[in-house]
């Protein structure tokens, strides 16, 4: 199964997440592979206390070496990592036939579950990244910036998910036909447009059906300071729903701990390291809940003030 973290803003905790839930699979005992997809700034290794693995995607893309063949081990039993490029390939110099490329010896993995660390931004071979996964992931943190940048996120995920079918169901020049005369339809926003297209037509009901139904993303909050924090992830579901049309996972939260940051670079991951924290724990749950696609109960957790 392959899961992508993505979120829009840097900083957040994508690669802390990624190597945690990682490190959380391979200790369960299932083979992970752990892709660093961050073309520009590569650093999931250093979560494993490892230096530049000798392998990187350059090798991949410029060598053609199979995917296979550049993944090391992390240091974990079940754990194995491929590594990212900095500098000599940059993601706007991967064309579509190398992405495609990339994408199929992906699929080829052999492993229980393959997670891809996407870098921050929108750029599209990230989004397209992001929705070749079985489970799409965004890590964001509580402020307002980051949920800002994780909206906007998720909903060029989805506008690249919806041209995609429009193209491949030929929609295209009808759909831009009834975004032109939307008023005369009553429709105010792309939620509304859906909704429109597919009370018109029964045809373009059943492919939207069809194609959307593994559209579902995944929010984790890190970095979470307080019980309100935590509710965050709440109002998320709802922004999400309400202006988008989509639904959202919940899937949970880690709070902020100063551990993590001094944690890094140390020859052992966090969830080796500080296996009894709180951190560690929520992560845990959170693997979980991703694996089963169920929600965080939430409002168990503020009302037990589990943050204090
Ligand atoms: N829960 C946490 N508590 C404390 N510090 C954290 C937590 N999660 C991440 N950090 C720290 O925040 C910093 C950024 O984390 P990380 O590198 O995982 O973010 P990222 O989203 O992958 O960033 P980028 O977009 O640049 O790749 C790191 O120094 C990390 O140790
Ligand atoms: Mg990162």
């Amino acid at each position: 199964m392959i899961w992508a973290i993505g979120g829009g803003k840097g900083g957040t905790g994508k690669s802390f997440i990624t190597s945690s839930m990682g490190t959380y699979l391979a200790q369960k005992g299932r083979k992970t592979i752990l892709l660093d997809a961050d073309l520009g700034g590569a650093n999931l290794h250093t979560f494993f206390g490892l230096t530049r693995p000798r392998y990187s995607l350059t090798d991949f893309f410029d060598k053609k070496v199979a995917l296979q063949d550049i993944s090391v081990q992390s240091g974990i039993a079940n754990l194995d990592l491929i590594t990212g490029s900095i500098g000599s390939l940059d993601s706007e110099s991967i064309n579509h036939g190398q992405k495609q490329k990339l994408f199929r010896h992906i699929r080829a993995l052999d492993a229980d579950h393959i997670i891809i660390d996407l870098g921050a931004g929108t750029h599209i071979n990230t989004l397209d990244t992001f929705l070749l996964a079985d489970r799409m992931i965004v890590v964001t943190a509580p402020e307002v910036t980051a949920l800002e940048n994780m909206y906007h996120f998720i909903k060029s995920a989805y506008f690249r998910k919806l041209k995609f079918i429009f193209k491949a169901y030929d929609l295209t020049t009808s759909i831009q036909e009834t975004w032109k005369n939307r008023a005369t339809y009553d429709i105010h926003n792309l939620k509304d447009l859906i909704i429109h297209l597919k009370q018109s037509s029964d045809r373009v009901r059943d492919i939207f059906d069809r194609e959307m139904s593994g559209f579902v993303v995944h929010i984790v909050l890190n970095q979470v300071r307080t019980p309100r924090d935590i509710l965050v992830g709440e109002n998320l579901k709802s922004v999400c729903m309400n202006f988008l049309g989509l639904p959202v996972v919940y899937a949970g939260y880690a709070r902020f701990d100063e551990a993590v940051l001094k944690n890094i670079n140390s020859k052992e991951p966090f969830m080796l390291s500080n296996r009894l924290s709180p951190v560690a724990t929520e992560i845990k749950a959170l693997a979980e809940n991703i694996i089963a696609g169920t929600h965080i109960s939430v409002r168990k957790d503020v009302a037990n003030g589990s943050l204090s």
